[in-house]
């Protein structure tokens, strides 16, 4: 997205918000394929394409056959469909499709690449929206930037600081890079905060400081969470994988239980500009933030996740003619 693109749909979102848009989506249909599981997502998106006069057709992965995201496959193994006949197929019956693919397949190299759901867009004829990989998580940033735009008015200069929380399980990085990238693109001062070990992409740390730059903000990256915390006007917390051990959780789990401080809780929050507190949802209470904080004043977390069905019908009404 452009800086321009960006502040066309916040706009947008922003008045469907306040005033609802009518039946503009009459007679159309989303059809979502979630490979996981969802709360927010699937409910936002039904609830979006309701409040737009059309419908949505959800599958899990229970209904679908085992899928072959790859060219030129020699089809003899586990999966019945290739992801060219399914992208061409639901194309003739749906106006758009959303599809969560974050599953860990192999080593960070390759599940990067979001074979899944580039697979999808090359070959749906319909537009394609990325409901979650482990390397983006685009809705979801656009509802936080939404709900920091809400609270601060303009992002430019404003200090965010996104902190890895612990979680027993390794979690995808898609959240943490989308919303690095778009904060960039508003030109805020961002702080990634993140013990040794728990570094993001390489790519999208760059593209994000190129970002942050044009737009006259900053990134930086530290490994202390209280030096982390100084200032910060808004603090988004969330867990993500170690991509060096992406192929062994048990190795990743041992790391972590040295790093049972890493959360948020109320001395931490002390430290912020007053910040308001953020958080993707679903979060593990009391391991990655405290009960006092995720109920406290300054949490935007219900503000975010209701901000989901908002820019998502900002993004219906301008991906589906
Ligand atoms: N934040 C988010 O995408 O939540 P779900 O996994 O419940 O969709």
């Amino acid at each position: 997205m452009t800086r321009h693109q960006l502040d066309d749909l916040l706009d947008l979102a922003t008045r469907v918000k306040g005033k609802r848009p009518g039946q503009v989506l009459g007679g159309k249909t989303l059809g979502m394929l979630f490979f996981q599981p969802s709360l927010r997502t699937r409910v936002s998106f039904e609830v979006a394409m309701q409040q737009l006069g059309g419908h949505c057709i959800n599958l899990s992965a229970d209904d679908m056959y085992e899928l072959e995201p790859s060219e030129q496959a020699i089809m003899d193994g586990r999966a019945e469909e290739h992801v060219k006949d399914a992208a061409r197929t639901l194309s003739r019956y749906v106006d758009a499709l959303g599809v969560r693919a974050a599953a860990r397949t192999g080593t960070w190299t390759r599940d990067r690449q979001e074979l899944l759901l580039r697979s999808y867009a090359e070959h749906a004829s319909v537009p394609v929206i990325n409901l979650e990989t482990v390397f983006e998580h685009p809705c979801q940033a656009l509802g936080d930037v939404l709900t920091m735009r809400e609270n601060l008015v303009s992002l430019q200069g404003r200090k965010l600081t996104l902190l890895w929380c612990n979680h027993p399980e390794p979690k995808s990085l898609g959240p943490t890079h989308s919303v690095l990238q778009l904060a960039a693109l508003m030109g805020m001062e961002i702080t990634l905060a993140h013990p040794l070990g728990f570094e993001v992409d390489e790519e999208v740390l760059q593209r994000s400081k190129d970002a942050a730059a044009d737009a006259g903000g900053s990134l930086q990256v530290v490994n202390d969470r209280e030096v982390a915390a100084d200032g910060a006007e808004v603090l988004y917390a969330r867990s993500w994988g170690c991509t060096k051990y992406w192929d062994d959780a048990e190795r990743e789990a041992m790391v972590k239980r040295s790093l049972q401080d890493w959360r948020v809780d109320a001395e931490l929050m002390a430290r912020t500009n007053q910040a308001l507190l953020m958080h993707p949802l679903p979060v593990r209470r009391n391991v990655a933030a405290t009960d006092e904080v995720l109920d406290g004043d300054r949490s935007r977390i219900y503000d975010q996740a209701a901000n989901r069905a908002h820019v998502q019908k900002a993004l219906l009404m301008q991906l589906i003619k």
